[in-house]
């Protein structure tokens, strides 16, 4: 069997050694993708805790975030196709008894890098993904306060985001089916401490097992609509074709489909590309999640996909968020490849080569990292 992400995986990694790791207040080392906008990228290796700390959690902002917010200042209105429209301290919302979940948290454009050809946009490696317990009330408890009409279809968020321009605001929609489950959130926590800014405070939606634009940070507005909001980040942004495309092909936007939960998807953290070994026992270490979907296992194969054994699942785990695995071989001297692919409980396996989109969405081939024992 041949993996296709070979070549596009080494281009990756030498613009990962350019990349430079940021020092600010509160991140740990992480890497830069956009400073004009901050977007950061958890390096692979700091996958190697089942809870990611907030200052090694991936940042992505589409604009600048908001230059002041207070918390006595802040407030949260819902209205819309509601029967009443009812507005929210901090204070207010921190009587409404708190729901947790740990949530994996995954960019739609994570690994948007690997793509080739090429796709435009944040040319993200592995890292734009963390897993967090995110904790705070029901976004149902809000909506059932306003009492949501049945002409309600979609929940649309608002942030507080510095809108540079002409940049159109980044305002999204979820239907309301999403928006009224047990564990969809307005999150005031992450890790069981506030908010940082960089993650939204004082509030951010959380709506768990998909992509990460769904869960709008720095929360103002929640609006009920009769239909999916119009704009420019539900379309044409985060839409997918519903059938294969070239690259170069048009796509008409009625043939295309928001991106919603994520993919089936396995990253090998440990050793890392280009590792050179002692001989003996290898340990390889990773993390494997499926959206809204559980992982049922992870494979390696240490001799470039020919045959495949089961790795080790960690035991804690959690619906929405990811598994650790491990896999221990001993390889002999000379040049392995060593690829790891997860597959899910709704029969998904990841793919040796993966579905080119035009925005670059959903990146989850088969991962590969190369190693020499010497
Ligand atoms: N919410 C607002 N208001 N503005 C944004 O730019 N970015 C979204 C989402 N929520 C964004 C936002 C995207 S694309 C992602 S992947 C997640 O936030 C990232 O969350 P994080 O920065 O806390 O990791």
């Amino acid at each position: 069997m041949v993996v296709g992400a070979g070549s596009s995986w080494s281009s990756w990694a030498s613009a990962q050694a350019q990349s430079r790791r940021i020092q600010m207040p509160g991140e740990d080392g992480l890497l830069v993708r956009s400073s004009r906008f901050l977007d950061l990228e958890t390096p692979i290796d700091y996958f190697d805790t089942w809870i990611t700390p907030v200052p090694r959690f991936f940042v992505r902002n589409h604009m600048h975030e908001p230059s002041e917010v207070t918390a006595t200042d802040w407030r949260l209105s819902v209205a819309g196709e509601v029967e009443k429209p009812v507005t929210f301290s901090l204070a207010e919302l921190s009587r409404i008894a708190p729901q947790s979940v740990v949530n994996t948290l995954e960019c739609a454009g994570n690994g948007r890098g690997l793509y080739r050809p090429q796709v435009p946009g944040a040319q993200w490696g592995k890292g734009a993904v963390g897993t967090a317990r995110f904790s705070g009330p029901r976004l149902r408890d809000l909506l059932q306060r306003s009492g949501v009409k049945t002409s309600g279809k979609h929940v649309m968020f608002r942030g507080l985001d510095e809108v540079p321009g002409k940049v159109p605001p980044f305002i999204r929609s979820i239907p309301v089916e999403k928006a009224l489950d047990s564990d969809t959130l307005i999150a005031t926590h992450m890790n069981g401490a506030p908010l940082t800014k960089h993650h939204g405070f004082p509030a951010r939606a959380l709506v768990p097992g998909w992509i990460g634009a769904a869960s709008c940070k720095w929360l103002t507005e929640i609006k009920v609509l009769e239909s999916e909001f119009v704009g420019n980040f539900m379309n044409p942004g985060y839409r997918l074709p519903n059938r294969p495309v070239k690259p170069g092909e048009a796509v008409a936007p009625e043939d295309t489909q928001p991106v919603t939960a994520l993919n089936v998807k396995s990253v090998i953290t440990s050793p890392l590309d280009h590792a050179k070994l002692e001989p003996g026992r290898v340990f390889i270490h990773g993390a494997a999640w499926a959206g809204e979907a559980d992982v049922v296992k992870v494979e390696i194969s240490t001799d470039g996909g020919s045959s495949w054994n089961p790795a080790t699942l960690a035991r804690d785990r959690a619906h929405y968020a990811w598994r650790l695995w491990s896999f221990v071989c001993s390889p002999p001297r000379g040049d392995h490849r060593i690829l790891a692919r997860a597959s899910d409980s709704l029969g998904r396996t990841q793919p040796s080569t993966p579905v080119w989109n035009p925005g670059g969405y959903l990146y989850n081939a088969i991962d590969e990292v190369r190693i020499h024992v010497a």
